[in-house]
Formats: C-alpha cells, sequence, structure tokens
C-alpha cells in the first residue's frame, strides 16, 4: 500500500496525500484514473511503507519514489468513472521488506473462485479490505493521520445499480453495513480479497467513488478489477 502525495501547490489541489494505492510489482503501482487525470508526472511523490501520513515523520519501513509515467486505462471516462484506473511507473524501483510489499493481481485465466468480487448470497456476505488515509469524519473533512483498514461486504449488483443509477459493468459496490465505508482521500487504494487457496491478498478492486460517506443506503463504488483491466495491468507492468 502506497499514499501518492502532490508536491506542488498550482492547480486545483493542495499539497499533501491526496490518494492511495497498490503496489503490484517494484516499478508499477495502481491507483484510480481519477486521483491523476489532472496531475503531471512531476507532481506526484509515492511514499511506501507508511503508516502515517506525516511525510516528515521518518518510519523505519519508508521509501518513496517520483513518477515516470502516469498512463490511465485506454476506456476511462472521467465524467462517470468507468474503468478508473490507472498505473504510475516510478522512477526507482521499491525494495520489497516486511512494510513494503505487493498485492497479487490474478491473471485473466485464474479461475480461483475466492478471487471474483461477486457477493455471496445475502444475508450471509463474501467481505474484501479496505485501507487509506481518507476522511473518518465528514462533518470536518479532515483526513486519518494513520494508515486504516475496513472489512465491507460486497452487496449484489442489482442492489449497486439501485443504490447509484450511474454504476456500470466495471464497477462494483460495497459496505452499507455499520454504516463503514471508505471515503475521501481513500480514492486509488486497494479492495482486497483473501485466497484461503494461494493464502494471499489479491487485488480485486479499487477505490473509486460515492455519495456521502457512511450512509447505509450508499455502499461505496469501487472500480471492477476484472479480466480485460487485468490483462491491461499485466499488458503494462513488468508482473511476472
Ligand atoms: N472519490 C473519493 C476519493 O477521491 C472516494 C470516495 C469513496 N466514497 C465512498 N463513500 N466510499 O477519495
Amino acid at each position: 500500500m502506497v499514499f501518492l502525495y502532490k508536491t506542488t501547490h498550482e492547480g486545483q489541489t493542495r499539497r499533501g496525500l491526496f490518494c492511495g494505492g497498490s503496489i503490484v510489482e517494484p516499478l508499477h503501482v495502481v491507483t484510480a484514473a481519477h486521483c491523476v487525470e489532472r496531475l503531471l508526472e512531476t507532481e506526484i511523490k509515492v511514499y511506501a511503507g507508511k503508516l502515517d501520513s506525516n511525510i516528515d515523520l521518518i518510519e523505519p519501513y519508508q521509501q518513496s519514489a517520483d513518477v515516470q509515467l502516469i498512463t490511465i486505462y485506454e476506456s476511462f471516462v472521467s465524467e462517470t468513472f468507468h474503468g478508473d484506473i490507472a498505473i504510475l511507473t516510478l522512477d526507482r524501483p521499491l525494495n520489497f521488506t516486511k512494510g513494503v510489499k505487493p498485492l497479487c493481481v490474478p491473471r485473466s485465466g485464474n479461475t480461483d473462485k475466492d478471487l471474483k468480487p461477486r457477493p455471496a448470497k445475502e444475508p450471509s456476505f463474501k467481505y474484501g479490505m479496505v485501507f487509506g488515509w481518507g476522511v473518518t469524519v465528514t462533518q470536518n473533512f479532515r483526513e486519518s493521520r494513520v494508515l486504516r483498514e475496513v472489512k465491507l461486504p460486497i452487496r449484489k449488483q442489482s442492489f449497486c445499480t439501485a443504490a447509484h443509477p450511474g454504476m456500470t459493468k466495471l464497477m462494483f459496490c460495497a459496505g452499507g453495513l455499520l454504516k463503514q465505508d471508505s471515503c475521501q482521500g481513500d480514492s486509488g487504494g486497494p479492495f482486497a480479497l483473501w485466497s484461503a487457496r494461494s493464502q494471499k491478498w489479491w487485488l480485486a478492486g479499487i477505490v473509486s467513488w460515492g455519495d456521502g460517506c457512511g450512509d447505509p443506503t450508499k455502499p461505496g463504488v469501487y472500480t471492477r478489477v476484472g479480466t480485460a483491466v487485468r490483462q491491461w495491468i499485466y499488458n503494462n507492468t513488468n508482473i511476472e
């Protein structure tokens, strides 16, 4: 898990942490397209191995890298957030340590059922984990200082599209129980599924959008890392 830090003051967004991302191999980070579509490579710094969002507080596993190239998913539509995924190519490889690790990306042909962001028959749910430094209290819009995680149920696509008419096939929704949700600042971060079969965490979704935060009737929306998106990730990275 990494966070994206904006290094400049110009433009609409301020300096500081603005989104999350997932390491998929030493030189590549996956994030949301809407996080980076209006930015230049030189405006983004990637911080890995951090728990605290304060970049001046040096933590044991901390590493940072500059961005050499932003690659936005070819069918991303910025008005609807359809295909909200991008890849950042770093200027130098991250070292994998206890505190800096990649998340697995399923191959397109992978048949492990654990890796499908498909809801179980309600009321029993299939759960994924979301990580980020996003807003915890919507009243003050203050981002979290420490990295947080939450376990969220994947909801039925029909329930999701009823709650969010703007949803497309490249999205799924999760949450809506216990008022738990992702929120502003969490975008780009992983929605990860645990596979009992491989004993590993896999990237199944990316924090993308919502309508407010924590509203039980409006679960957060995630980019679906399905067959086409997985293939695109493999084509644009050096994952083996
Ligand atoms: N678009 C937001 C971001 O840029 C993510 C919002 C997710 N919202 C939600 N209710 N789950 O950080």
